[in-house]
């Protein structure tokens, strides 16, 4: 079928036929599809929508545009988590090596920051040494050795999409569900696994700020992942605060450091954390209870092996042997780091996430154009959660920042974006929902 009538009858609204799909995709990874035709199917796609086999076949044949690994020979399984993005999420860099230390094989393919957002490949790039893009045969026996590495996307990976997605950024395609979860899962797949938890965030701080856009996301990629073969499941979980107490590259790492040394108990980042570890368990059949499984997460947490483990992968893949032990010998600071006081007293009741994550890019931590360079050192940690009652004047957090000038601004910037009330905000939970198959 040529390209165009296949745009015609999507326009049309009549399905597409799994073969009519595969042809169309191929076309787009070996270019015969012209750029005017992939934007033309995207927004076809974007007004009348796709059914979930429609859904299934494009992200199979975006998957089978490259290379599919093969983990055949580890006898773990293959398991990973995906987030949808959000402030201060550093969940990532514990949750591999917690799954890992617990018997799961994780090779966990991330990204860069995106928008407002943190990206985990950003935040690893403030490890001297951390090879972010490891050759093939690296990265496989860090898997196999380690248990997990996390490293970036290569250029084998899923290349339609790569095509597809640099069009629909640039022709308003991309808050398409099918075209949102075609994309995140053909990448998903196309690294080989069994089993996926999915992080869809709702919140202020999140790409979808209400809980139905979320439930709808969520629900797609679930069912679309298990169509594809994968057991999948999704938590839906609160961004309407930085999750972390920090946010930028280094300090979400000196905190993952923390975290793994037990410095972070009681936290919501340690309930999600290994809530999803609990999930990953489960889904990939090393356990059958979620309660059993997230209490075996929380003592590869506590008995220092989940730190291990962080700390193998990390010289796996390049960096000091002894990351570790010596987080803060390693991570270079920022020349200023400041208190940010709280201007009013009262309880903590709301935060601008999105304003945080902007603030980070405004600092040097993330990039206004693709291909920017950042500064890893920028960020703010020490934030304190909705619901801390605190006095005026009282530290609230702490800027890093390149200079005297940056830190001033982003002082003032922070301060701003918390709102202090009288009384106690409404406890939030940070899981919202659980979908499954
Ligand atoms: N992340 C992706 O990888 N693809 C999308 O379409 C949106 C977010």
């Amino acid at each position: 079928m040529l390209p165009q009538e296949t745009i015609r009858r999507k326009r049309a609204g009549e399905p597409l036929a799994p073969e009519e799909i595969a042809r169309f995709v191929s076309g787009i990874t070996d270019g015969s599809v012209s750029e005017g035709q992939v934007a033309a199917f995207a927004m076809a796609v974007w007004f009348k929508g796709m059914a979930r086999e429609e859904t299934v076949a494009l992200t199979l044949a975006m998957r089978d545009s490259g290379d599919v690994l093969d983990w055949s020979g580890i006898d773990r399984p293959i398991a990973d988590k995906h987030s949808t993005g959000g402030v201060g999420d550093n969940v990532s860099l514990m949750l591999a090596p917690i799954a890992a230390a617990c018997g799961l094989a994780v090779p966990m393919i991330s990204g860069r920051g995106l928008g407002h957002t943190g990206g985990t490949l950003d935040k690893l790039e403030s490890i001297p040494g951390y090879a972010i893009m490891p050759p093939a045969d690296l990265f496989r026996r860090t898997v196999r050795d380690v248990g997990c590495a996390i490293i970036g996307q290569t250029a084998d990976l899923a290349p339609a999409d790569k095509r597809i997605y640099a069009i629909r950024d640039v022709t308003a395609t991309v808050d398409s569900v099918p075209l949102i979860t075609a994309s995140i899962l053909s990448k998903k797949l196309a690294a080989g696994l069994r089993s996926l938890v999915l992080d869809v965030k709702v919140g202020n701080g999140a790409f979808m700020a209400e809980a139905p856009e979320a439930e709808t996301l969520a629900r797609s990629l679930v069912e679309v992942a298990n169509g594809a073969g994968v057991k999948t499941a999704a938590l839906i979980t609160d961004m309407n605060q930085p999750l972390a107490d920090a946010a930028g590259n280094a300090v979400e790492v000196a905190n993952c450091i923390a975290f793994l040394k037990g410095e972070k108990a009681g936290t919501r980042l340690q309930r999600i954390v290994l809530a999803f570890a609990a999930e990953m368990l489960v889904l990939s059949g090393l356990e059958t209870d979620l309660a059993a499984a997230q209490a075996k997460a929380g003592r590869a947490l506590s008995s220092g092996a989940a730190a291990e483990t962080f700390g193998r992968m990390v010289h796996a893949i390049g960096g000091p042997a002894d990351f570790v032990e010596k987080a803060d010998a390693y991570l270079a600071p920022a020349p200023v780091v400041r208190p940010v006081l709280a201007s009013a007293a009262g309880y903590l009741s709301a935060c601008d996430t999105r304003g945080v994550g902007l603030a980070v890019i405004e600092l040097g931590g993330g990039r206004s154009r693709p291909g920017d360079g950042i500064d890893h050192r920028v960020g703010f940690d020490r934030l304190r959660p909705l619901g801390t009652k605190v006095e005026k004047g009282e530290e609230i957090g702490r800027v890093h920042a390149a200079g005297q000038a940056d830190a001033a601004r982003a002082a003032e910037r922070l301060s701003g974006l918390y709102r202090i009330t009288p009384e106690a905000p409404a406890a939030a939970p940070e899981i919202r929902a659980r979908i499954s198959a």
